[in-house]
């Protein structure tokens, strides 16, 4: 298991990635992917906080986990201005700081790309959901068009130099399912920020349940 995350030149340039990507459609996204969302809920890998100002005021308490320090004393910030109220805690998706079966939610917002360990970031997210708990996820993926898939997978390594250890083709709605969970809804869509697509354009919204396979585990 990573003990550290350290992309210090990607930790510096992601918030102006975030607001170029904002400014041309994102936002619609992450209100998407946060509609209705109540609770208790932990975000995992929250970056700067983008999400923070979208959360519902049905949440009671937004969890916010974050390894990065740059990252990590931006989303401190964003959370003095959310409407919901937030902790930000320093932490791995692979090994949340975070009580078993304690959350009403998980947010997985841009972040199954990065995590070294996808299988054990979601074993993670389900072992800190509520039984009747959702995930939601926010993800760009690997393309359903082969010849967009085949590009992506021969500009992953110099990508994930660049882009602070992101894979381009990973995918992760297959990952969803095979760490066994429910998807329950889940929108494919192509995001073009300037008109036209590039390689992180192909990307996944939606919402997922534990499966009875997963509570059982839990339960045994
Ligand atoms: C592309 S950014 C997305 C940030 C934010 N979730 C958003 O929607 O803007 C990827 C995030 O994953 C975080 N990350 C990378 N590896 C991680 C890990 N092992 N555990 C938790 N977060 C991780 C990074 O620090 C970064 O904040």
């Amino acid at each position: 298991m990573p003990r550290t995350v350290s992309h210090p030149l990607f930790a510096r340039l992601y918030p102006r990635i975030n607001a170029f990507a904002e400014a041309h459609g994102s936002l619609d996204h992450r209100r998407e992917l946060l509609e209705g969302i109540r609770g208790r809920v932990v975000e995992v890998g929250a970056g700067a906080g983008a999400n923070f100002r979208h959360y519902p005021e049905h949440v009671e308490q937004l969890i916010a986990v974050e390894p990065k320090p740059r990252l990590r004393a931006l989303a401190e910030r964003a959370a003095g201005d959310a409407p919901v109220p937030v902790e930000v805690q320093t932490g791995l998706a692979e090994a949340l700081p975070v009580a078993d079966g304690c959350a009403d939610a998980v947010v997985l917002s841009l972040v199954l790309c990065t995590v070294p360990d996808v299988a054990a970031t979601l074993a993670e997210a389900a072992r800190v959901l509520k039984p009747n708990g959702e995930m939601r996820f926010y993800e760009h993926t690997v393309s359903p068009r082969p010849r967009h898939a085949r590009l992506q997978r021969m500009l992953d390594p110099v990508w994930r130099r660049l882009g602070g250890g992101c894979h381009l083709a990973r995918d992760s709605e297959r990952a969803i399912l095979d760490a066994g969970f429910a998807i329950e809804r889940v929108r494919r869509f192509d995001f073009r920020p300037n008109g036209r697509r590039n390689p992180s354009s192909p990307m996944i919204i939606g919402e997922a349940r534990p499966s009875r396979a997963i509570l059982e585990r839990a339960e045994a």
